[in-house]
């Protein structure tokens, strides 16, 4: 009779798959003390949460398939549950020295407003005299050099990288810069975190207070490999008002969250219309969505940006609208976002430093 080894096993292990995030339980690290003595095969399964409502299923689905594998006598199965905190599910080997917070901007879907807000974001910070870089890390749908084109950021020096330094010593870095032509960039995610990884610890960032980086949107290969190999220390997710966006956005968060990664809130962008002539808000697409969803996950509402045709011409010129109409609701919108921001990137300093 053939006597199974841990690697026939582990194999086993790894056709099971997590239903939520489609990564298989051997590289999300659930498979803890594995012994495989004469057919008799013992390990823990460590779910990430205790909340998942998938933890029953991904439980059988273990069971069965080690039970598969030839020579198999007998199976003891230790279930725990531990919620990873911090930097993400594998241990990133160290954080960026010089930078104190990594806030990433992630959304479920593209076009609704994730580069607008990172930018905008990043200059609220800057105002606040605080030291912010902005890495666009969204290699696919790369637009942050345009969307601050005429902010005007010259590359420095050579040698070591030097980000692109604008007003307010805001530092910028971007595949934007370094692919200069049209050619889309089809890159699979291990290859789209290698390059991320070399933005961010390659790069002369000097000493940052924010680094804010623009992930590229959804839940699939690129986001999940870049939340896994950047040290983010917090995430927010951006969404539009309509129920098809929010429930998106909601996928992507808990994407983050079970992997580890801090949610500091949701951000609802074109919330509503501020009519021109009379000032009246209009809710066009819905009024209170992303408040409610927030609610329903137990995560802060940390901002409703108003819908303004200007912010997208602006956009569209290069100059962030907080530039161009300092005194625009839209402007204070993202100012406040900035001090919500960093008030809770506080509290998790805090806290961290507590544990
Ligand atoms: N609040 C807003 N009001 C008007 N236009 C907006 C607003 N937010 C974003 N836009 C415009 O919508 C488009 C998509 O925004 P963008 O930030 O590129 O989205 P993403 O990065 O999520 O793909 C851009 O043309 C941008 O200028
Ligand atoms: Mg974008």
């Amino acid at each position: 009779m053939t006597k199974p080894t841990e690697r026939e096993v582990l194999e086993a292990l790894r056709g099971v798959k997590d239903p939520e995030l489609g990564m298989d339980i051997v590289s999300m690290g659930m498979i803890r003390d594995l012994s495989v003595r004469d057919g008799e095969v013992s390990f823990t399964l460590e779910l990430t949460t205790p909340a998942c409502p998938f933890n029953a299923q991904i439980e059988k689905m273990a069971r069965s398939a080690v039970e598969g594998v030839p020579g198999v006598r007998s199976v003891n199965m230790r279930v725990t549950a531990r919620v990873r905190q911090g930097w993400g599910m594998r241990p990133v080997p160290s954080e960026i020295p010089g930078i104190k917070n990594v806030v990433a901007v992630g959304s479920g879907k593209g076009g609704v407003g994730k580069t607008t807000v990172a930018a905008n974001l990043a200059i609220a910070l800057s105002e606040t005299g605080a030291a912010v870089g902005i890495l666009d890390a969204d290699i696919y749908g790369s637009s942050l050099t345009r969307f601050i084109r005429s902010y005007r950021f010259e590359a420095r020096g050579k040698g070591k990288i030097s980000p692109a330094e604008g007003p307010l010593g805001l530092k910028m870095m971007s595949m934007g810069l370094v692919v200069t032509d049209d050619t889309p960039i089809i890159w699979r995610g291990p290859l789209v975190g290698g390059a991320v990884r070399q933005m961010l610890l390659e790069v002369d960032w000097g000493e940052l207070d924010y680094l804010i980086v623009d992930l590229p949107p959804g839940t699939g290969d690129a986001p999940l490999t870049l939340a896994q190999t950047i040290p983010i220390t917090g995430a927010i997710i951006v969404t539009t008002p309509q129920q098809a966006s929010l429930d998106i956005a909601i996928k992507a968060l808990r994407m983050f969250q079970k992997l580890g990664v801090e949610i500091l809130g949701i951000v609802e962008n074109m919330s509503y219309y501020i009519c021109p002539g009379c000032g009246r808000k209009e809710y066009i697409f819905g009024k209170g969505g992303g408040a409610r969803s927030a609610e329903d996950i137990g995560v802060p509402l940390l901002a409703e940006i108003p819908l303004m045709p200007i912010l997208r011409e602006n956009s569209d010129e290069g100059i962030p609208i907080i530039v161009s109409h300092p005194e625009s609701e839209a402007a204070e919108s993202f100012r406040s976002l900035a001090r919500r921001v960093a008030a809770a990137l506080s509290v998790l300093a805090v806290r961290r430093g507590a544990q």
